[in-house]
């Protein structure tokens, strides 16, 4: 696994760093309440299992797991819910938490259906950002770092399904979509 590796962008050591700060800002901007956090399986498992650790406020786990019709790098915003909420977020302070947001057709298609359940509030938490590649202006509530367009995996993200227990996020050498 690591022989497909071109480079590290981001070490385990930033990314930690980063989920701390992200974990402080959202226990400052949700004192006194209760934190509904969304994880979008699967890539966000490994993120949020971080971030809810680093976030010293009650608050509630739960996860949606999405299949998006497009190739494996490319998402196309059409989105279907694969995995639904266990519980009515109505009057709750949502957050959904995200791996990565690039085209933001996911983030936006998730916003609005989540918006429609009423919840008392609905923020939007990435650790990473490719703004270059933006389709879709959807608002971020907090991001942990922003990346050049490059293709990314590690810390929960994947290629084809594997390279998610990478502990850096790292490029993968071309040869690898070549011959996959
Ligand atoms: P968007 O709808 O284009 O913003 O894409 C969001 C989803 O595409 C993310 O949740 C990831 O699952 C996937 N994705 C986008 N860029 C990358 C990447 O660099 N590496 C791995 N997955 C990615």
């Amino acid at each position: 696994m690591t022989g497909d590796i071109d480079r590290v962008l981001i070490g385990a050591d930033r990314i930690a760093e980063t989920v701390q700060r992200l974990g402080q800002e959202i226990a400052r901007d949700y004192q006194g309440r209760e934190p509904y956090l969304v994880g979008i399986l699967k890539g966000a498992v490994v993120f949020l299992a971080d971030l809810a650790r680093s976030v010293p406020l009650p608050l509630t786990m739960d996860f949606m797991a999405i299949s998006s019709y497009g190739t494996s790098r490319q998402s196309t915003g059409i989105v279907k819910i694969t995995q639904d909420l266990s519980q009515n977020i109505q009057g709750r302070d949502v957050i959904i938490v995200e791996d990565i947001v690039d085209t933001g057709l996911t983030l936006g298609y998730l916003k609005d259906l989540l918006h429609v359940r009423e919840p008392r509030s609905l923020a939007a938490c990435t650790l990473l950002n490719k703004p270059s590649r933006r389709k879709l202006e959807v608002h971020l509530d907090y991001v942990g770092i922003e990346i050049p367009n490059e293709f990314v995996v590690g810390y929960g993200l994947d290629y084809a399904e594997k390279y998610r227990n990478l502990p850096d996020i790292c490029v993968l050498k071309e040869q690898v979509y070549a011959n996959g």
